[in-house]
């Protein structure tokens, strides 16, 4: 008699920026294509997988003691499969590290290789402890499947991996050369998603600003954006993440004409310092970094801006840092995301001297976190009265509310009806937090439900 096939439940814990949480998504789509139900706890799971980050330590370390808590589980059910994959994977003293350390895990893959997974997963499962690991990403392959955890926004990468080797920085080392993908096979992707009622789109790459450099008919960012921008029943285009060193005229102008493209850069500065800049091989000084920033203000004038910062860089004095507290306020990003330096061995910065003392780092962090939430609460207070339209992502039964985005990307809480998930409207602003808005909706939309 033939067994129908069994269901089979996945575990999958992701870990760090969007391009993993969308290769997730490709992971569980090519899952459920074998069978695999995604669950929320280990104990239900016929497979673990943990699709991991290596851009700072204290992600990795918690890998290993997670996976480690693991081994009581696969005693007790010896068809577990426990799986790693992501950016730790792709660097051999990590991996030599999860082969010595945890011998019970089963299947190692890396970045390169996500579409060999049915293969993989097989063999894992007749009892083979698979490693497979590629150094380099060959052709893209397009049209795998997606499990989106989202219905109205998608993630769409436009290019892989990344070749700036910003001196602190592993990615370079993970996911290998900067490749970007066939802007025909992006447009189809979009149409395709737009037609299943995707209306927001981010598009990624570690350096999007760098697209199409490496095609074999090369094109840019600029000239996608347009095309994109086209597509019928699309509403909102974002991306992520723009170098400012790549940051052309061309991007800024195709930002302010471009209706679909909304009023948020996140364009990491890093450090306020250029000397630091310069240690960091980051291709800016602060002079310029502030240039650019005055030209896309003038340019896009309802822009919000975001940033990455790295505090702590070795030989970072107090001079240095009261140059990014000071850049931080000259700007006025609207948040910013700091990270305390972080040695990632086989970087170069790993092994400069003058690395920074913890409770340098950890006071200077203070600081800085402490100055970006006043910006942060005054950035968001300056957008009570003002009406703003929402693209509402979902609502909270609970509480009764709508909650959405403006095209800068700030959240917004509205109290309305369910039926309004989807639709993009108009709201007033009425009251600020440090982190999100409070609005209502219009009359004449109040008065239409
Ligand atoms: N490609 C993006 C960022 C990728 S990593 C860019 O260039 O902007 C996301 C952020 O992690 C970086 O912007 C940086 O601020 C931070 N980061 C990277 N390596 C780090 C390290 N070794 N220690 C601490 N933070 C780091
Ligand atoms: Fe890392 Fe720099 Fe590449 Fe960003 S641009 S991923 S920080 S090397
Ligand atoms: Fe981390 Fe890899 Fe992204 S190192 S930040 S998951 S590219």
């Amino acid at each position: 008699m033939e067994l129908q096939q069994e269901r089979r439940s996945v575990y999958i814990k992701t870990m760090g920026c969007q391009m993993n949480e969308h290769d997730t998504e490709v992971i569980l789509g090519i899952l459920a294509s074998l069978g695999y139900g995604e669950v929320h706890s280990v104990e239900e799971a016929d497979l673990i997988l943990y699709n991991t980050c290596s851009v700072r330590e204290n992600p990795e370390r918690k890998v290993y003691g997670h996976i480690a808590s693991f081994r009581a589980l696969k005693e007790k059910k010896p068809q577990l499969i426990i799986g790693i994959c992501g950016c730790m994977t792709q660097q051999q003293v990590e991996l030599d590290n999860i082969l010595a350390k945890l011998p019970h895990v089963d299947l190692i893959f890396g970045t390169h290789n996500i579409h060999r997974l049915p293969e993989l997963l097989e063999r894992a499962a007749s009892g083979e402890r698979i490693v497979e690991v590629w150094d380099e990403g060959e052709e893209i392959v397009e049209d795998l499947p997606v499990q989106r955890r989202d219905p109205l926004r998608a993630f769409v990468n436009v290019i892989y991996g990344c070749t700036n080797f910003c001196t602190y920085c592993i990615v370079p080392y993970t996911r290998g050369r900067e490749r970007s993908r066939d802007p025909e096979a992006i447009v189809e992707e979009v149409r395709s998603l737009v037609k299943d009622g995707v209306k927001e789109i981010t598009l990624l790459g570690q350096n999007v600003n760098a697209y199409g450099k490496d095609l074999q008919t090369p094109t840019d960012f600029a000239a996608l954006l347009q095309r994109l921008n086209t597509i019928t029943d699309l509403e909102r285009i974002r991306f992520t993440t723009s170098h400012p060193r790549d940051m052309k005229d061309s991007l800024i102008e195709a930002m302010a004409s471009l209706d679909k493209v909304c009023e948020h850069l996140h364009l990491p500065v890093q450090s306020g310092s250029s000397r630091l800049l310069q240690r960091m091989n980051r291709g800016y000084s602060r002079e310029e970094y502030l240039q650019l920033v005055q030209r896309i203000k003038q340019a896009i004038p309802n822009i919000s801006l975001t940033t990455d910062i790295i505090v702590g860089f070795p030989g970072e004095t107090a001079e240095d840092h009261q140059a990014t507290l000071d850049l931080v306020k000259e700007v006025g990003f609207s948040s910013s995301f700091t990270f305390l330096y972080s040695p990632r061995q086989g970087t170069p910065a790993a092994t400069m001297p003058e690395q920074v003392p913890e409770e340098t780092k950890k006071q200077r962090i203070y600081q800085l976190i402490e100055l970006q939430n006043q910006i942060s609460s005054a950035t968001l207070a300056g957008e009570v009265g003002s009406v703003r339209h929402i693209l509402v992502e979902s609502f909270d039964p609970e509480k009764g509310t709508l909650l959405g985005r403006t095209r800068n990307h700030y959240q917004v809480a509205v109290p309305g009806p369910a039926e309004l998930v989807g639709r993009t409207i108009p709201v007033r602003i009425t009251r600020s937090l440090t982190w999100t808005l409070r609005g209502e909706l219009l009359d004449q939309d109040a008065a239409a439900i």
